[in-house]
């Protein structure tokens, strides 16, 4: 299953960030897809205050540097895919470990890019632009239940989640 919401605003991106640091932790990825400027590090934003960022410490598109990693509570790492050239250079840094250390949330932007990079547990979240803000669309690594996910707080005010079939992030 995947469910769909408007986010109508900015707030409401980083609102769902931080309603999602209820639900993931050390060992988890979560995979985000999406177009340029469409939220994507302004969810990790949310996710990142909801844990703890001191905020001094500012969150950025790691897109000349790849990785970032943040001082939070859980440790995060925040991954961009944008410019990485393929699953080779991957290795050289070591993500695939990173990955899978079972310590680390990772939070990848531009997950699509090299999904065979992406282990079988992501929960994988697409942002679109959309009327009245963006969309998202949130569906878990080989259409696994995300149920859980309808009683977030993450969509604006009158806004709800719907289950839709128009996802298959795993076969990207
Ligand atoms: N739900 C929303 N409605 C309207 N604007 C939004 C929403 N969420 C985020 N924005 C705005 O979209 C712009 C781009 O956001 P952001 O930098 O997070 O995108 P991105 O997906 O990380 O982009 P890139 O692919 O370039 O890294 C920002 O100005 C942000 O405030
Ligand atoms: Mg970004």
């Amino acid at each position: 299953m995947a469910i769909t919401a408007l986010l109508p605003n900015e707030a409401a991106t980083r609102a769902l960030g931080q309603a999602l640091a209820a639900v993931l932790g050390p060992g988890d990825l979560l995979a985000l897809v999406g177009p340029l400027g469409a939220g994507k590090t302004t969810l990790v934003q949310g996710l990142a205050d909801a844990l703890d960022l001191p905020p001094d410490v500012p969150v950025q598109s790691p897109t000349f540097t790849v990785c970032n990693e943040y001082p939070t509570r859980v440790p995060l790492l925040h991954v961009d895919l944008y410019r990485l050239d393929g699953l080779d250079e991957a290795e050289d840094i070591g993500l695939p470990e990173r990955f899978t250390d079972g310590v680390t949330l990772a939070v990848v932007e531009w997950a699509d890019r090299v999904p065979e990079l992406i282990p079988q547990h992501a929960l994988w979240l697409r942002l679109d632009h959309a009327t009245g803000g963006r969309r998202v669309t949130l569906a878990e690594g080989g259409g696994a239940d995300v149920s859980w996910a309808l009683t977030m707080p993450g969509p604006g005010k009158g806004e709800t989640w719907t289950e839709t079939d128009d996802w298959t992030p795993w076969a990207c």
